[in-house]
């Protein structure tokens, strides 16, 4: 099976945010990533629900939606109403995992769980059959154009290994300094779905670069 690409659009031309969703309307994209920083969880802030219901009102692709915020279950309702069709919460930002998976689900969403760097996979282990994807951070959260961290590949065998201990369906995403060099080794490590935005925004046609990360084997 081909990988899922779920653009991310930080570091697109915000001032053009229009243009962008039309490319990636008509490109290969599977999903739209949308990243949320509160400057609290995370050291960035990026932008709130008003601009996800504007993206929603003219995307085409179902929005993936990245809460790097804390308490994130005080916003659900909210981003929900703006049009996510996935919502993605920190596992290091609650503290009733369960109860706020629950709630995603209930919305008819489909609910993520991500874990940052230095959270081992074992954490998820109680949370596995109930989620649709678990979101292995490869950068520390916070800002596009990072450099990958090269021990998440064998992080990504770790989750893989534990997915089928478990018998659970969760896809595995990745999310930080993918290139289309780093996605292959990842595809075969086992991830599902890729996350890109500099290599895909800063590529002189980000069109052509989602499709070659289609076509990635
Ligand atoms: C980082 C964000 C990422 C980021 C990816 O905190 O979660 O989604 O925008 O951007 P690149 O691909 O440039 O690392
Ligand atoms: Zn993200």
């Amino acid at each position: 099976m081909g990988l899922i690409i779920s653009p991310s659009i930080l570091n697109s031309n915000f001032v053009n945010l229009q243009r962008e969703i039309e490319m990636l309307n008509t490109s290969e994209a599977d999903w739209i990533h949308l990243d949320i920083m509160d400057g609290v969880f995370v050291p960035n802030i990026s932008f709130g629900q008003p601009v996800v219901a504007a993206i929603h009102a003219i995307s085409k692709k179902p929005l993936d939606v990245h809460l790097m915020i804390v308490d994130p279950d005080r916003y659900i309702d909210e981003f929900a109403a703006a049009g996510a069709s996935n919502i993605t919460v920190h596992f290091e930002a609650c503290n009733h995992l369960f109860r706020t998976i629950q709630y995603i689900k209930q919305k008819g969403l489909k609910a993520g769980v991500a874990i940052n760097p230095h959270t081992p996979v074992q954490e998820l282990e109680e949370v596995l059959s109930e989620i649709d994807l678990i979101l292995n951070m490869t950068v520390n959260p916070g800002f596009g154009g990072q450099s990958f961290i090269e021990s998440s590949y064998e992080k990504i065998i770790r989750l893989k290994e534990l997915i089928i201990k478990k018998n659970s369906k969760a896809l595995i995403e990745v999310d930080g300094g993918i290139d289309l060099k780093n996605a292959k080794l990842l595809k075969n490590a086992g991830v599902d779905i890729i996350v890109s935005g500099s290599a895909i925004f800063k590529s002189q046609s980000p069109s052509d670069t989602i499709k070659k990360f289609k076509r990635i084997e």
